[in-house]
């Protein structure tokens, strides 16, 4: 029988390499994205209905035509920066947005439901290991939007038995090692591709934002996690829900955490290059040093981020930057 999931968000950066490992473990990934920030071209591993998550008509025709077994929800708005300057953009997109998905999948029957969540939800806590259920309390609007999507499917939960898994990502880096999929946000505000930009020249330099904050080398701290461990979790988390194991949340990271400093001297190491910076101010809501507490998503799911270290990570994302980019 045919397990097709509704992937929003699903010609991004993250949810397409979901959809790759959808169609691995034997799911018919279908896309729903409107583009505004992802690229048809990377719709690669099944079908793709373009829409936009505010249009509550074209999602029913959509959850009519697959009968989904669940939906993973990718799509947002996501740029801490923009999100400050612009909060009604991201209550609209990431908020509104999602409640009228969650609405139509509810209505369609369809109660399995994984969510992309952030640690931006936790704020900024110094020199503590966020772990699930350390106090939320964002710092910027986006992480903001995200804890409301949270208390969304909490209260879907308890009115219509909705099954949700919240997965709260730390920094998601690196890429598909056969670079089928990659990073490629424009404009970019990630760390590693902006730093590879800088190494190819396709920017002057990198800027370090910020070199004042309380941690050993003045620049925020940070726990990187491979953008296909963090999609393999999950497909766990598919399974967890169709295992009827109810809803739960799990932190997706590492436990450890790196500098923007130490991050430029591993990629020195990988490229063999330099990388040129330049120092400047804080960006409004950066927090100093996120780090995960993960163990609950090794010991309940099975996951084993293996891929998850810097040399890997800066690695895959060397070898897409080189070949791989999208196209309008
Ligand atoms: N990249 C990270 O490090 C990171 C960290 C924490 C959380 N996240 C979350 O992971 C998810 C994916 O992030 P990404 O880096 O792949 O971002 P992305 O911008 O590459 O992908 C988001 C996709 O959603 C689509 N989209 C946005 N609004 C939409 C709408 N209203 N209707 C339909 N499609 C819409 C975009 O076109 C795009 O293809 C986001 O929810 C983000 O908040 C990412």
């Amino acid at each position: 029988m045919t397990r097709n999931v509704i992937v929003t968000g699903g010609a991004g950066y993250i949810g397409s390499h979901a959809c790759k490992a959808l169609r691995a473990a034997g799911y018919v990934p279908v896309t729903f994205d409107n583009l505004s920030t992802g690229w048809e071209d990377a719709v690669k591993f099944g079908p793709f209905e373009q829409g936009d998550l505010l249009d509550r008509v074209r999602l029913d025709q959509v959850f009519a035509k697959y009968q989904p077994v669940a939906v993973m929800h990718f799509a947002a708005f996501s740029q801490v920066g923009e999100s400050m300057k612009d909060p009604g953009k991201y209550w609209r997109n990431n908020v509104i947005g999602s409640l009228t998905l969650i609405e139509a999948a509810v209505a369609a029957g369809c109660m399995n439901f994984v969510f992309s969540s952030t640690c931006a939800t936790y704020g900024d806590q110094d020199n503590v290991v966020l772990d699930e259920d350390s106090v939320q309390l964002p710092i910027n609007s986006y992480g903001a939007s995200k804890r409301a999507i949270e208390d969304i499917l909490e209260n879907f939960e308890q009115a219509y038995g909705l099954n949700s898994v919240i997965f709260r990502y730390f920094n998601v880096a690196g890429g598909d090692p056969e670079a089928e999929v990659g990073e490629f946000h424009q404009p970019e505000t990630h760390l590693i591709p902006l730093m590879l930009d800088a190494i190819s020249g396709k920017r002057a330099a990198l800027t370090i934002f910020g070199t004042d904050y309380d941690t050993p080398d003045g620049t925020c701290i940070r726990d990187y996690v491979h953008v296909c461990d963090l999609v393999d979790a999950h497909v766990l988390g598919l399974k967890w829900l169709e295992d009827g194991k109810g809803s739960r949340v799990f932190n997706l990271g590492t436990g450890k955490g790196f500098s923007v400093r130490e991050v430029i001297d591993h990629s020195r190491a990988v490229t063999n290059q330099e990388v040129p910076y330049v120092e400047g101010g804080r960006r409004p809501g950066d927090c100093t040093k996120l780090v995960s507490g993960s163990e609950r998503a090794i010991t309940e799911l099975g996951w084993r981020p293996d891929r998850s270290n810097l040399a890997q990570m800066i690695g895959d994302a060397w070898r897409w930057h080189q070949n791989g980019h999208y196209e309008k």
